[in-house]
């Protein structure tokens, strides 16, 4: 039976965590997967997340099913962090929200929901994108191309690109856009920028679809979330999944949503339906504990308050390893301006390495980053930054 199964090509990001572990060099650092680590180079357990888990525990509840879509007080949660509290949405009965496995699980059920709902089956994904899109739809059953999306002369969006490729599109396909720290590039929409290209999705018909997995790591928790804010005014129906693996440091509780805006309170019923029944025959439902936790931080006044001063601790570490890693590949003899790191956003810098860099990196460096050029910046601290900036200088010198 198994005789014909091939070996399936490394996982472009997910793959470097096994080449990492497999690497015995004491010097050693994972740049690939998209986690943040402290300075200690640990992925840290929040306190606001540790305080909602001890009440957890000593809560000693008993472990039933959730429903279907998820733990209610989460989904309800998610909708404030989203739209934000003072959101006329919240209150529309045309929201739908389901608890998902992760943000990656969130694209899933939304994949498999269109699926089933539209004739042509066309997801558009910016050039470049997490690499995960693409193959997430393929094997959902979509065709997927590009639109232009960065200008690697300017480290930032080429926004006529992207408006005209978005234009091109047939009409009513999906289109696939990142709310901030845009995964791989770090370059993001300014206000302005998503007017257009909102105007252009309403105008051809076309199926929004935004991937938000990185709230807070770019402005702040409002701005971040601004393009959904942006989109919500304008009535277009919306797919959104989001995440909370890097915004609380659970990576490994896999809590994400999807989250719809339909049109009216009967689509909405409909809707909520029928995603319970692609959700039951993925998963049936849900797991309870990341869930609980995140409700827990989300409706409590003091936990929030403690959760956003920490996830600013984690924004502005990123900042000061940008800042400190384009200095000191200045001082280790790169000529080339790599200022641009300082201004890329989120967890990443797509740092204009190729292909060949990134192998010699690996081979000569014990230094992983995803084959794209993308390294993740939050997983620099004081300990490894001189290290990872002398081998990039004697890389990008060569
Ligand atoms: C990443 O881009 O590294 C993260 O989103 C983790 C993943 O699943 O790829």
């Amino acid at each position: 039976l198994f005789s014909p199964v091939e070996m399936a090509p490394r996982d472009p990001i997910l793959g470097l965590n096994e080449a990492f572990n497999a690497d015995n060099r004491s010097e050693k650092v994972n740049l690939g997967v998209g986690v943040y680590y402290d300075e200690n180079g640990k992925v840290p357990l929040l306190r606001a997340v540790c305080a909602a888990e001890e009440a957890r525990v000593a809560e000693q509840g008993p472990r039933p099913y959730l429903p279907m879509e998820g733990l209610a007080s989460y989904d309800a949660a998610v909708q404030t962090l989203l739209f934000g509290a003072e959101s006329s949405l919240l209150e529309s009965g045309r929201l739908v929200t389901a608890q998902s496995i992760g943000g990656t699980g969130a694209l899933k059920l939304g994949a498999d929901f269109l699926y089933r709902l539209l004739n042509k089956r066309l997801v558009a994904i910016s050039d470049p994108s997490w690499e995960n899109h693409r193959s997430l739809f393929e094997a959902a059953g979509f065709e997927v191309v590009t639109y232009p999306y960065y200008d690697p002369q300017t480290h930032g969006v080429n926004l006529e690109g992207m408006l005209e490729g978005i234009e091109k599109l047939p009409e009513g396909s999906v289109v696939l856009l990142h709310a901030c720290c845009h995964n791989p590039t770090g370059a993001d929409l300014s206000l302005a920028d998503w007017t257009r290209v909102i105007d252009v999705i309403q105008r051809r018909n076309h199926v929004p679809f935004i991937d938000i997995a990185y709230q807070g790591f770019g402005d702040n928790l409002q701005d971040d979330a601004v393009a959904l804010r942006l989109f919500a005014e304008s009535g277009l129906p919306l797919f959104i999944s989001s995440s909370f693996s890097k915004s609380f440091s659970l990576y490994g509780e896999r809590v994400g949503a999807l989250t719809l805006v339909t049109e009216s309170h009967d689509e909405m019923l409909s809707t909520m339906s029928q995603l319970k029944r692609v959700i039951r025959t993925n998963y049936s439902n849900p797991p309870t504990h990341g869930a609980k936790v995140v409700s827990a931080v989300l409706n409590n006044v003091e936990l929030y308050a403690k959760w956003e001063e920490e996830l600013a601790e984690m924004r502005d570490r990123i900042r000061i390893m940008r800042s400190s890693l384009v200095e000191k590949l200045a001082a280790a003899g790169v000529t080339k301006d790599m200022s641009f790191i300082e201004r890329q956003r989120g967890m990443f810098s797509y740092s204009g390495l190729t292909k060949a860099q990134v192998a010699r990196l690996a081979d000569e460096f014990a230094i992983y980053a995803v084959g794209s050029g993308r390294i993740c910046v939050a997983a620099l601290n004081t300990g490894n930054i001189d290290h990872v900036a002398n081998s990039m200088a004697a890389v990008l010198k060569d």
